[in-house]
C-alpha cells in the first residue's frame, strides 16, 4: 500500500524529532512492504518567515489531500510579540480546525522501565498507571469570541467559553467507544459547580453515558482531577475533558510518566484522516541541539499507523521497539534529570531502529 502523509515540521525542535519519526516509518515501509510518500508544508514560525502567514493556504490543501499529517512543534521567542492571531500557535489551532479534528486522544502511561524518573513517590505508582485523555480539540475558549474592549477598570481584554451540545455529544462518543476497548470506565472532568458550559457538558455526557451501558461514567471537577492526577494517578482510565482543561491536564499527566517528551496524541475527526504530534511545545532553548526526546513524535507515527491506516502490526512494532530501548536503559537528557549518560535524538532514534 502506498500512503500520502503530510510533514509539518514547524518551529524549534520540530524539524529534528519529525525527522527521527520520519526514520523510524521508512524502516517500517521497508520491512512491512508500505511506500510512505511524505510531502512537507510549512507551519508556524518557519510559515511566518517565508511566506508572511502562520498557516498557508497551500499547507491547509496539502494536509486536506494528504492520507494523514505528522506534525513536530510550532512557537518560538522570535514570534512572541506578533498580534494573537498572526502567532505560530494560532496555526496549529487552525489546521486542526480545518481538518475538523475535534477528537484529541492523549495517551499517558508509566513504563516500567521509567518508573525511576516519575517525581511521584513509589508507593504511588507501584501499580504503574495507563490512562487516556480525550480532550475537545476544536471548540471551547481557545475557539470562542475574544478581544479588547473598555470595562470599568479602563481596558480590559475577555476571552469566552462556548459548548454546542453536538460538540460535547460527539466527543463524549468518541471517548465512550475508548472506554468499551480499554478498561471501561470514563471520568468526565469539569467545572459544573462554576461554569454554565460545564453544566451542559456534564448533563450531555450523561445523556450519552446512557447509551454505553457497559461503560462507568462519573464526574470529577477538574481542579480536584489536577490534585487526583499526582495522588493516585491508577485510578484512571479514560479521561474526557474541554479543550482548555485536557491542554492543562495532559502536561500534568505527561510529567509523571518520566517527561513530557514521552507523550504521542492522535487528532481525528469523522474520517480516518488524523494529526499526529508529540503533546510537547517546540523547546526552543534546546532546538538543533541533537538533544530532543523523539519518543513522543516516533509514539505519534505509531499511533498514525494504528488509527488512520488501521496498520495494528506495525504500530505495535514501533510500540514495542519503543519499549525495549527504555528498558535497556536508553534515555535521552530530558529523561534524565541531569544525570549523564543521554543519548542524542539521533543516536535515540538509531537505537530505535535497530530494535525495530
Ligand atoms: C498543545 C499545545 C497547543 C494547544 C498550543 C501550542 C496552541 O499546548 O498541543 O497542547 O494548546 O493545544
Ligand atoms: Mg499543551
Amino acid at each position: 500500500m502506498e500512503y500520502r502523509i503530510g510533514l509539518l515540521r514547524g518551529d524549534g525542535i520540530g524539524p529534528e524529532i519529525v525527522d527521527s519519526a520520519v526514520r523510524v516509518l521508512e524502516k517500517i515501509g521497508e520491512k512491512y512492504g508500505h511506500r510512505f510518500v511524505f510531502a512537507p508544508y510549512l507551519i508556524g514560525g518557519a510559515a511566518l518567515d517565508a511566506t508572511g502567514e502562520p498557516l498557508p493556504p497551500e499547507t491547509v490543501a496539502g494536509c486536506l489531500a494528504s492520507d494523514s499529517v505528522l506534525l513536530g512543534a510550532v512557537g518560538g521567542p522570535k514570534w512572541d510579540d506578533l498580534p494573537g492571531d498572526r502567532r505560530p500557535e494560532k496555526a496549529l489551532l487552525g489546521i486542526r480546525s480545518a481538518m475538523q479534528l475535534y477528537t484529541n486522544l492523549r495517551p499517558a502511561r508509566l513504563y516500567p522501565a521509567l518508573r525511576g524518573e516519575c517525581p511521584l513517590r513509589p508507593d504511588i505508582v507501584q501499580d504503574g498507571f495507563d490512562l487516556l485523555i480525550v480532550r475537545e480539540l476544536t471548540g471551547g475558549i481557545y475557539f470562542g469570541d475574544r478581544g479588547y474592549r473598555t470595562g470599568k477598570y479602563g481596558e480590559e481584554a475577555y476571552d469566552t467559553e462556548c459548548y454546542s451540545r453536538t460538540e460535547i455529544a460527539r466527543i463524549a462518543h468518541a471517548a465512550f467507544r475508548a472506554a468499551e476497548r480499554r478498561r471501561g470506565r470514563v471520568t468526565s472532568i469539569d467545572k459544573a459547580n462554576v461554569l454554565e458550559t460545564s453544566r451542559l457538558w456534564r448533563r450531555t455526557v450523561h445523556e450519552i453515558a446512557g447509551e454505553y451501558p457497559e461503560v462507568t461514567c462519573t464526574d470529577m471537577l477538574v481542579d480536584n482531577a489536577a490534585m487526583q492526577l499526582v495522588r493516585n494517578p491508577s485510578q484512571f482510565d479514560v479521561i474526557v475533558t474541554s479543550n482548555m482543561f485536557g491542554d492543562i491536564l495532559s502536561d500534568e499527566a505527561s510529567q509523571i510518566t518520566g517527561s513530557i517528551g514521552m507523550l504521542p496524541s492522535a487528532s481525528l475527526g469523522d474520517g480516518t484522516r488524523g494529526l499526529y504530534e508529540p503533546i510537547h511545545g517546540s523547546a526552543p532553548d534546546i532546538a538543533g541541539q541533537n538533544l530532543a526526546n523523539p519518543i513522543a513524535t516516533v509514539l505519534s507515527a505509531a499511533m498514525m499507523l494504528r488509527y488512520s491506516f488501521s496498520l495494528t502490526a506495525e504500530a505495535d512494532a514501533i510500540e514495542a521497539a519503543v519499549d525495549a530501548v527504555l528498558s535497556a536503559g536508553f534515555r535521552t537528557a530530558d529523561l534524565l534529570h541531569g544525570r549523564p549518560g543521554a543519548l542524542g535524538t539521533v543516536e535515540m532514534t538509531d537505537r530505535i531502529l535497530a530494535a525495530l
